[in-house]
């Protein structure tokens, strides 16, 4: 039984090329063993409408679902226009709905921007964190993850180029693993079910631990 956490990982890019989602990609491959990383798509989903919210378009409802089961969620997107793009705020509205059954609830994330500028992307990255706070999704602070200079970060086989970069994600995925183990939730079925003898959730359901 898979007793890794299951992290949906959201690209706010849906271009081919996408350096994000280059950096998911490479993310999902490093990872470390306790942390089973999935991109989610959310470039078929609708734009949110209220009036579906005891309705919604079937993609919307997967979408929902999919999100609701996932223990924690990793964010990796462009900056447009100093903002979040709107097919991340399409995705984040549309799991937050009906008011008081948000699916992101809960949920420990992590937030990385990349850029071809020279400053990552920093204020998606910052946007973001405002809608994290309402959603209630404990967001990892450091390290911060502001990636400039996309154009030169990748390799042809879209392998990150420099050792340095990966081991700046290496700490980050690392940092990152700790937090979810940190701020799960009993909410985290998955690892509820899983588990024969509660071990994880038991850890997870404890308050937080001082630091
Ligand atoms: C951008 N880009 C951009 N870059 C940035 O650093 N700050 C910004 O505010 C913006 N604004 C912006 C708006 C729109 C509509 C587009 C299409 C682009 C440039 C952007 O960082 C660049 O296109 C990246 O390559 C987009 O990320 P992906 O698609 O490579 O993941």
């Amino acid at each position: 039984m898979d007793d890794r956490w299951n992290v949906a990982v959201l690209v706010g890019s849906l271009r081919k090329e996408s350096f994000n989602r280059k950096m998911a990609n490479v993310l999902c491959k490093m990872a470390p063993a306790s942390l089973d990383l999935e991109i989610v798509e959310i470039g078929n989903l609708p734009l949110y409408n209220q009036d579906d919210d005891a309705n919604p378009p079937p993609a919307s409802a997967a979408f929902k679902a999919r999100i609701a089961q996932a223990d924690a969620v990793l964010f990796v997107t462009p900056e447009y226009n100093r903002s979040v793009p709107g097919v991340l705020k399409n995705a984040l509205d549309i799991a937050s709905r009906p008011y008081g059954k948000s699916a992101w609830n809960g949920k420990p994330c992590a937030v990385i921007s990349v850029s071809p500028g020279a400053i990552g992307g920093f204020g998606a990255n910052h946007h973001l964190r405002q809608s994290l706070v309402f959603l209630n999704m404990p967001t990892l602070q450091q390290p911060e993850a502001y990636i400039g200079g996309a154009a030169d970060l990748f390799d042809a086989q879209g392998n990150l180029a420099k050792e340095s970069t990966r081991e700046f994600m290496r700490n980050f995925l690392t940092a990152f693993a700790a937090w979810i183990e940190r701020n799960a939730t009993a909410s985290s079925a998955r690892h509820a079910n899983a588990a024969p003898n509660g071990s994880r959730a038991e850890r997870a359901a404890q308050p937080p631990r001082s630091s």
